[in-house]
């Protein structure tokens, strides 16, 4: 069974390709490398001793698509490909808008015409906004504060809409919480162009000397120690999701929002003691004035997805910590030389 992943050289499109293979399933992917590098899917080939076919195209580009699907032929597809920076969505909204949701658009389309009616998507916790309840449902009031934010809940009701008019389609959203981690191997993991805006980015950072220090932003919200909490998960878990997406996606028509995180909060103090515990290495911070638009405290419900798709979350903190920094130290500079 053939699976296209659209941004599939990026970090979790890279993992998933993996995992994928890992399982049996011939993988495809199409990505413009607007930010990740080929180099990517070829240390997937590394890992897993198979052959990934990979295509340099721009999603949003119809022609391009509908030549690869016509050589392909894919039995499903897990839309990746997008922009992802909150605050530059902010500042670029329309660039925002018109690649994620245009590529979509092209996609869906492209399905359509080749007769593909599987779509696992790759949405976020960002739609749930300030919740309400904790830990989240599936069922929590929507609402974003960024154009990123936005182009996700878009994107999630045109899949649903298409669902609807489409008895055969199956569209399967999964709205991560917050990746971090690499591979084991420490052959691939992630890799920001530009200044890291995430938090596990800017730890490896200043462990490896390159930042200073790490700014903590805020250390007097309503939690336990006074910094912020998200529900961190393991990309290899969460790679893991999206095979056990697949295989729902291929038994089932309809669409499902379905939430991957671990269920369990922790505080940006919680990810500097336990890398340092489990590294051995020192994170130098400072307490900083709230970043903008942060939300105290967010975590997953993941019952659903234990539900629908036989998944849950294996890895520890502390191996989120230990493979980020194993992939951070033997990749200094990326994928650039190693
Ligand atoms: P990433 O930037 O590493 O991967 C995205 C990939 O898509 C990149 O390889 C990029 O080159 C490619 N791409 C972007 N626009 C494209 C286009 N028009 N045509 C072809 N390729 C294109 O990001 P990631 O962390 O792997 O995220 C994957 C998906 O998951 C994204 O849609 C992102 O919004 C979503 N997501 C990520 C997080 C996170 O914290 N990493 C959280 C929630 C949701
Ligand atoms: N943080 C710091 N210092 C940093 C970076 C982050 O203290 O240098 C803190 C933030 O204030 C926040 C926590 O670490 O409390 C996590 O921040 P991230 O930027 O890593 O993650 P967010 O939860 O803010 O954002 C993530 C994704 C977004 C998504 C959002 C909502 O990166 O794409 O979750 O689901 F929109």
């Amino acid at each position: 069974m053939k699976i296209l992943l659209t941004g599939g050289a990026g970090y979790i499109g890279s993992h998933t390709g993996v995992e994928l293979l890992e399982a049996g399933y011939d993988v495809v992917s199409v990505d413009n490398y607007v930010n990740s590098q080929p180099e990517a899917l070829r240390r997937v080939e590394a890992i897993t001793g198979k052959k990934v076919t990979a295509y340099e195209a721009d999603v949003c580009d119809k022609a391009a698509l509908e030549r690869i699907f016509e050589a392909e032929r894919p039995d499903a597809v897990i839309h990746f490909a997008g922009l992802k920076a909150v605050g530059e969505s902010v500042a670029k909204p329309l660039m925002y808008y018109r690649n994620n949701l245009d590529s979509t658009l092209a996609l869906l389309e492209t399905m359509k015409k080749y007769g593909c009616t599987r779509i696992v998507f790759s949405s976020s916790a960002t739609v749930y906004g300030q919740p309400e309840v904790l830990p989240v449902p599936e069922t929590a009031r929507l609402g974003c504060s960024s154009p990123y934010g936005w182009t996700k809940y878009m994107i999630e009701q045109i899949l649903r809409d298409e669902a609807v008019a489409d008895k055969e389609l199956s569209v399967v959203l999964l709205r991560y919480f917050n990746p971090v981690g690499a591979h084991p191997s420490g052959l691939i993991g992630e890799n920001p162009n530009g200044i890291p805006n995430n938090l596990m980015p800017n730890v490896l950072n200043a462990a490896s000397g390159k930042m200073k220090e790490l700014k903590v932003f805020g250390g007097d919200y309503p939690t336990p120690d006074g910094t912020c909490v998200r529900d961190y998960i393991h990309v290899v878990d969460l790679a893991k999701g999206h095979v056990r997406a697949i295989r729902y996606a291929m038994e089932h028509t309809g669409s499902e929002a379905i939430n991957l995180g671990t269920g369990v909060g922790y505080s940006v103090l919680d990810i500097i003691n336990s890398f340092e515990k489990s590294t051995g290495v020192k994170v130098p911070y400072v307490m900083t004035d709230r970043r903008p638009g942060d939300i105290p405290t967010v975590y997953a419900d993941p019952s659903k997805a234990a539900r629908l798709l036989d998944w849950r979350t294996e890895k520890t903190l502390d191996d989120m910590c230990r493979d980020s920094w194993a992939f951070k130290s033997r990749n200094p500079n990326g994928y650039e030389a190693e």
